[in-house]
């Protein structure tokens, strides 16, 4: 079934102080999103590992904030989407931002 068109707005997903550092998924606008608190704040990219659809937002976050796909190690860079074994590929990025406490997700193509 195609995906519906994506209204290019920011949709609100929850207060910020409930999603603790690491990894949180997301459904916006019926895409699965991997959302992810760093030290210096929230980052979303796509959720499905571009190799078998396994959850990023399930993996292990290193030292250079990549995340590493827990189904069979691929990884991202969480700030770009960019896979870290061919930058030349990689998954959406997507616009987060915080206003009055609540995390605002747009979702990109
Ligand atoms: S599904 Fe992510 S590395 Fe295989």
């Amino acid at each position: 079934m195609p995906l519906a068109p994506l209204s290019g707005q920011f949709v609100g997903v929850g207060r910020a102080d409930t999603f603790g550092p690491g990894g949180h998924f997301l459904k916006v606008e019926g895409r699965h999103v991997a959302l992810f608190r760093l030290d210096d704040g929230f980052h979303a990219i796509d959720n499905l590992c571009l190799h078998h659809a396994g959850p990023l937002c399930e993996g292990e976050i290193d030292g250079r904030d990549e995340v590493t796909c827990p189904w069979h190690g691929w990884s991202y860079e969480i700030r770009t989407g960019r896979l870290v074994q061919d930058p030349k590929n990689g998954v959406s990025r997507h616009d987060v931002r915080v206003v009055d406490g609540e995390v605002q997700v747009r979702v990109n193509p």
